[in-house]
């Protein structure tokens, strides 16, 4: 059918050119034009369906059109009320019906309102009691308009005939459409589909030669690849980590996220008194509760400095904790990892042979009195995980990443540390920076950096940094004259702010936005 229909508009605009009126369609296997609104929505699949292959062009035009309700179609069948009271009562001159009877006949509501109709149209008379026909012929008005609203849609004759019918609820008006065509630029008499495909058969059947094919669209959209995808803080961590190595910095080992309170807290010289060891801010591991002891002439040097001060310090002056100290928990900073291999750094000074770190030690360095006591300045960064027992809210989690840098080498000063974040910060992308006095137990001056957020239109917090303190280093067995910097910031924070992300939560945990990630463009500091 439907090939059949769009064949006849194919061959109608071959003739015409154009089809002014698709309600003047005949569409095959009726008899009567394609008027009404089933017949137009029949036309418009067959418009749709040519129109894709470009074979066609069509316009819409809206009508309002008038269908049948029920009532009407059931005069359509049997005629109006009034016709039918007609029709079942004697001719003049026989004996005349009596209501009760005609009631019978033709059911109650149509003897009703067929009979004033009737009387009116003066189609029907009273003899007696009874009723007679007062006309021998009767053209049934009703049912003819009603024949033709079926079959056209409107009628012909008149608003005001049409505004009856709706009143008397046997037609109902209804949005419909009809459409003019015009040849498209593929036209052709033949519906045959075009090809997609060019295959072996048609080459060797020849069938090739003649036939159509479909043309390609270029427009079209590729399906999506389902590969998988760098998360956005991956990305951010390259590119950082491509700075640092820039710059010159060794990666650290960080693999550790369980660490000792030693080496978290003490080896950085935070008291053990300190709030950032308490249960609310840090996770403890329960089995195993203990960890292993440092290298005890180390661990001693770093007890007594907490308990007794030394090296010009006056120290803490409470008493040590052991159990403090032996505590293992999950690292809440980088800086753990850090002051691993700083003490590593410091074997040689400390006369111990260690194995090489990697990256470090090519360049010589000799002390004041020029000897060389082991010394090897050292450029180091990590990104790595930390966890804090923090309050989870729209931007923090209890674990994140955090970014750290350390620098050691002689008579570093806090020029140089702000010339290097200075410079690092740079790197990404973040022109004005300030620094503010701050406070850390490991640092001594400390600073807070901010950067200027063109996007937010304010200073944003973007790291912490300081001069490691000699309470730290000296306990490690590095020289008096070598300093150490270093600075930390979250991997989390510049990647919310580079990706405009809100909440943390669409970037980490079951609630990460996978489409986001899918479609996060690469960073470029
Ligand atoms: N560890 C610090 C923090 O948690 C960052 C820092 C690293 C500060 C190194 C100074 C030196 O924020």
């Amino acid at each position: 059918m439907a090939e059949v229909l769009q064949k006849l508009i194919l061959d109608t605009l071959d003739v015409q050119s154009s089809i002014k009126d698709t309600r003047d369609l005949v569409i095959p296997g009726q008899t009567r034009p394609a008027s009404s609104n089933e017949d137009q929505i029949t036309i418009l699949g067959a418009l749709n369906s040519l129109l894709s292959r470009e074979m066609i062009k069509y316009d819409t035009h809206e009508i309002i059109s008038h269908v049948l309700t029920a009532e009407g179609a059931l005069i359509l069948k049997d005629g109006s009320h009034e016709a039918r009271v007609w029709s079942v009562l004697p001719m003049k001159g026989e004996t005349p019906m009596t209501p009760a009877r005609l009631k019978k006949a033709v059911g109650d509501e149509t003897a009703k309102v067929g009979q004033g109709r009737a009387f009116k149209n003066g189609w029907i008379g009273k003899e007696g009691d009874g009723l007679v026909k007062a006309v021998s012929e009767i053209q049934d008005a009703t049912q003819i308009d009603l024949q033709e609203i079926a079959s056209t849609g409107t009628l012909k004759a008149g608003e005001k005939t049409l505004a009856d019918l709706r009143k008397r609820k046997l037609v109902s008006q209804k949005k419909g459409q009809w459409f003019t065509a015009h040849k498209g630029e593929q036209f052709s008499t033949s519906t045959a589909k075009p090809e997609t495909d060019l295959t072996a058969d048609m080459l060797v059947s020849g069938s090739w030669k003649t036939a159509t094919y479909k043309k390609y669209n270029f427009e079209a959209e590729g399906t999506p690849t389902a590969g998988g995808a760098l998360h956005p803080l991956l990305k951010v961590r390259e590119e950082i980590r491509n700075i640092f190595l820039e710059m010159g910095f060794a990666e650290m080992p960080t693999s550790s996220f369980v660490e000792s309170g030693f080496w978290c807290f003490d080896a950085l010289f935070v008291p053990q008194q300190h709030p950032a060891r308490d249960l609310q801010d840090t996770f403890y591991i329960s089995d195993p509760a203990e960890a292993l002891p440092p290298n005890p002439d180390y661990y001693k040097r770093v007890s007594t400095i907490h308990e007794h001060g030394g090296y010009g310090s006056a120290g803490y002056r409470a008493p040590w904790s052991h159990e403090e100290s032996n505590k293992l928990l999950l690292r809440t900073h980088t800086t753990a990892s850090s002051a691993h291999m700083l003490y590593k750094l410091a074997a040689k000074c400390r006369g111990e042979s260690t194995e090489e770190i990697p990256g470090i030690g090519a360049s010589r360095s000799t002390g004041k009195d020029g000897k060389d006591d082991g010394f090897r300045p050292a450029k180091l960064f990590s990104i790595d995980r930390v966890f804090r027992n923090e309050t989870m809210d729209a931007t923090h989690l209890a674990e994140f990443h955090q970014v750290e840098g350390v620098v050691a080498d002689r008579n570093l000063t806090l020029a140089d540390l702000i010339g290097f974040m200075r410079v690092f910060f740079n790197k990404m992308g973040i022109e004005q920076v300030r620094f503010k006095p701050a406070y850390n137990p490991y640092t001594e001056p400390s600073l807070e950096i901010f950067a200027f957020h063109p996007m937010l239109d304010r200073w944003v917090e973007v790291g912490n940094s300081g001069m490691f303190r000699p309470e730290m280093l000296e306990p490690m067995g590095f020289p008096k004259d070598v300093r150490v910097h270093g600075w930390g910031l979250s991997l989390e924070r510049p990647t919310m702010i580079r990706y405009g992300i809100n909440n943390i939560r669409t970037l980490v945990g079951h609630k990460v936005s996978i489409e986001g990630v899918e479609n996060s463009q690469a960073v470029m500091f």
